[in-house]
């Protein structure tokens, strides 16, 4: 039986692992920042040798966009060093690493969606920490140990999200205004938690891609979670990216491609019109 030890478990994605892996009544330990700092090598390699799980999947990481440009260096230790210690205990231990990544690795160029060995260029502090990450992985990818699922635009029933934000809007009767020149893939937390949980079960080594299919601006979003409430999406008005300070470090499109599911044996996630119609009676909106 397969034995999961999540790290970073009190975030959106950990909390969304942990009810699918409860779900399945499958053994699992989630460790939170209290439980387990993973700044703190130490403790590392002590958490996997005492669990010993078969695969440890890391959610944990500094997700604060903006303070990452004031805090490089701090968000570095948690994005950056911390994964490459990560990755040497789970290479000690023999236990399969899924490491989650961001699209924010890519610049946003592309007009077509960016296949999982694209190059890439990070334009933000949060990005290149990412992408830190991801190499201080790559030598366990490569010797067939695990896995680095890039996700993005993720919404929940925990936390707070763009989705949960204009359901309030709409729900206070209120206009919206989103982006409509910035294109990404809205994905359901627990889709990427169920896909995540599918992988690592596949024992598949490379990199993917943890994103709904389609592509949608935020104007989209918005509009989709307006219909889904009943209401008239043109109450939502488009607005530029432009208009939010630090826009030039936000990627334009980062659309994801989804070829590397197949070579795993594994369908890619389901269209994100399609995923959000499905989600919105699980997001506790009211709440
Ligand atoms: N949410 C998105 O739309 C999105 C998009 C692209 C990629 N991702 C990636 O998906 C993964 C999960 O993100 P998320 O949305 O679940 O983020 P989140 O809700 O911010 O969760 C991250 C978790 O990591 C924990 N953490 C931070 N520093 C830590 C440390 N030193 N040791 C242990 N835990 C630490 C945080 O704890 P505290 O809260 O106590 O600080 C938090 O619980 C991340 O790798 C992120 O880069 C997310």
């Amino acid at each position: 039986m397969t034995r999961w030890l999540i790290t970073g478990a009190g975030g959106v994605l950990g909390r969304e692992l942990q009810d699918v892996l409860r779900d399945r009544r499958a053994e699992t330990v989630a460790l939170t920042r209290r439980d387990l700092d993973l700044t703190d090598g130490r403790a590392v390699r002590a958490a996997v040798r005492r669990h010993q799980p078969s695969v440890l999947v890391n959610c944990a990481a500094w997700t604060d966009f903006h303070s990452a440009e004031e805090r490089e260096a701090e968000a570095l230790r948690i994005n950056g060093a911390a994964v490459g210690a990560l990755a040497r205990a789970c290479a000690d231990a023999s236990v399969r690493l899924v490491h989650v990544s961001t699209d924010y690795v890519f610049d946003g160029t592309a007009r077509r969606p960016y296949a999982e060995d694209a190059p890439v260029r990070p334009l933000s502090a949060y990005g290149r920490t990412k992408l830190v990450g991801e190499r201080a992985a790559a030598g366990l990818v490569a010797a067939g140990g695990a896995a680095i699922v890039r996700t993005a635009w993720l919404y929940s029933r925990h936390g707070t999200d763009f989705v949960r934000a204009m359901a309030r809007v709409e729900r206070a009767g209120g206009r919206a205004e989103a982006v409509d020149d910035e294109w990404g893939q809205p994905t359901w937390a627990a889709d990427a938690a169920r896909q995540i949980v599918a992988l690592a079960r596949t024992g598949a080594a490379g990199v993917f891609h943890a994103t709904s299919g389609g592509a949608a601006s935020r104007r989209d979003l918005a509009g989709e979670v307006f219909r889904l409430l009943g209401a008239d999406p043109g109450r939502v008005a488009p607005m530029p990216a432009d208009r939010f300070p630090g826009a030039h470090l936000r990627p334009r499109y980062t659309v994801l491609g989804h070829a590397a599911w197949a070579r795993a044996g594994l369908a890619p996630i389901q269209h994100w019109r399609a995923a959000l119609e499905a989600a919105f009676p699980h997001l506790d909106l009211d709440a």
